[in-house]
């Protein structure tokens, strides 16, 4: 596949960060001095920003997959690739205006009552599942398993775990089940598996990847499939503490620490090649050491019951935004960008998201501290601004998607 293609994912992928990001700067703000009337619930204006945010994540992923692939495998790529893409980029996309006015509740249309969020949540996860057909498709029966395609194997068994997670939503809304224990036990397996599953493993294997082209020898004895298995039980960690039993509770924990061992290898043996990691994947590192502290201190199950109230969404942002988006941002780049104002835009990005973090984590300590909940509030909200320009900045890295034209060729 001619490199103008990736080109152009990343920068549709990033074209999603830039609405998706947008959407959630309105909300930092909206969270501070209230939503503008007329322009949503809140609530719904959150699934609208979530549901649109993970496109960008799983379309700039593909797009590194496909791209390592056929070097990886010895293979061509698939010839449905092409039209996976495109559709997993509209359906991405159109979670946004589809969940906008009202969530997962119905939307009338005409003479039609249609839950629209749902819908459009159900045809990206179903573009998810013929990406996992293709990837299957491409690398049975491959002899040869480098570290990257172990990591991006057990991978795309944890996506299909999380993508059942996802389908059970609407499926749950149509079967009109309103068991909490059950819905959220499904939403957090998606939530979760997909957050700390699918998305370590598979930005593991991308950065595996790139670390072969530089020709660094990869850590073949690095735990794999033991990662993988231990993570699945950890989604449990992320539901109501009132909703679990001791037990359930234990084994989830104990599971978590064991996976803060296993990343903290990893990290160990990025911190040996930390010279040839591009920037902003180092910078995303920070995000998955506060992880591993944060597996130790969920350990104490007070300290566990407090965090999932106050430091939640810290917690997923540290885990989505500082660790994966800018991992992503920092191989997109480093793959397929253009080099002019590359420094500029990683000095916007890594400002904004440091900003976001530190006032979201402070947010949570708030109590404690002589600035109010609502300052942090107000300078999360200032940084998420700063955040939206450097990924708007980040568009004009990958344009034109053909680089022959801008050479005049
Ligand atoms: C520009 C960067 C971002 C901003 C300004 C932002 C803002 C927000 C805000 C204001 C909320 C609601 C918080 C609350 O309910 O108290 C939220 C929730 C959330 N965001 Fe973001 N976000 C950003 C990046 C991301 C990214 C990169 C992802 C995923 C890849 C993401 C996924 C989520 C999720 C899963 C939720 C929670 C949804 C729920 O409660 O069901 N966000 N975000």
């Amino acid at each position: 596949m001619p490199r103008t293609f990736f080109r152009k994912y990343a920068f549709l992928a990033i074209l999603i960060l830039v609405l998706a990001g947008s959407t959630g700067s309105l909300l930092r703000f909206a969270l501070v001095y209230g939503m503008p009337a007329g322009w949503g619930e809140i609530r719904n204006v959150v699934h609208a920003h979530s549901h649109t945010m993970f496109g960008w994540t799983i379309l700039a992923l593909m797009a590194l997959i496909w791209h390592h692939l056929p070097g990886l495998t010895g293979r061509k790529l698939p010839r449905g690739v092409r039209w996976q893409m495109a559709a997993t980029f509209i359906f991405s996309l159109l979670q946004l205006p589809a969940f906008w006015p009202n969530g997962y509740k119905s939307t009338t249309i005409g003479s039609a009552q249609l839950p629209l969020g749902a819908m459009s949540a159900g045809f990206a996860g179903l573009t998810w599942f013929w990406f996992m057909g293709l990837y299957v498709r491409m690398v049975h029966g491959v002899k040869e398993r480098a570290l990257a395609l172990r990591l991006w194997n057990w991978a795309v068994i944890l996506l299909f775990l999380a993508s059942l997670g996802a389908m059970a939503e609407p499926a749950l809304l149509a079967m009109k089940i309103e068991n909490p224990f059950v819905k959220h036990l499904f939403l957090h397996l998606f939530l979760d598996l997909f957050t700390s599953g699918w998305l370590l493993l598979a930005l593991f294997g991308a950065i595996w990847a790139r670390l072969g082209e530089k020709d660094v020898t990869p850590g073949r004895w690095l735990p794999v499939a033991s990662l993988a298995l231990f993570i699945i039980p950890t989604f449990l960690l992320g539901m109501p503490p009132d909703m679990l039993t001791p037990a359930m509770y234990w084994l989830a924990a104990l599971a978590n620490l064991v996976v803060a061992a296993f990343v903290a290898l990893y990290l160990w043996q990025f911190w040996r090649n930390w010279g040839v990691l591009p920037r902003l994947v180092r910078f995303g590192m920070l995000g998955l050491v506060v992880q591993i502290g944060a597996a130790v201190m969920m350990f104490v199950p007070a300290v566990w019951q407090w965090g999932v109230g106050a430091l939640r969404i810290f917690y997923l942002h540290d885990m989505l935004l500082v660790w994966a988006s800018s991992a992503l941002m920092g191989l997109l780049i480093a793959q397929f960008g253009n080099e002019t104002r590359r420094r500029w835009m990683e000095g916007l990005w890594m400002l904004g998201v440091g900003l976001m973090w530190l006032a979201l984590l402070a947010g949570g300590f708030a109590p404690w501290l002589p600035l109010s909940g609502r300052t942090f509030l107000a300078i999360a909200a200032w940084a998420s601004v700063i955040i939206v320009l450097a990924a708007v900045m980040a568009l004009t890295l990958f344009w034109p998607w053909n680089e022959k034209r801008s050479l005049g060729k």
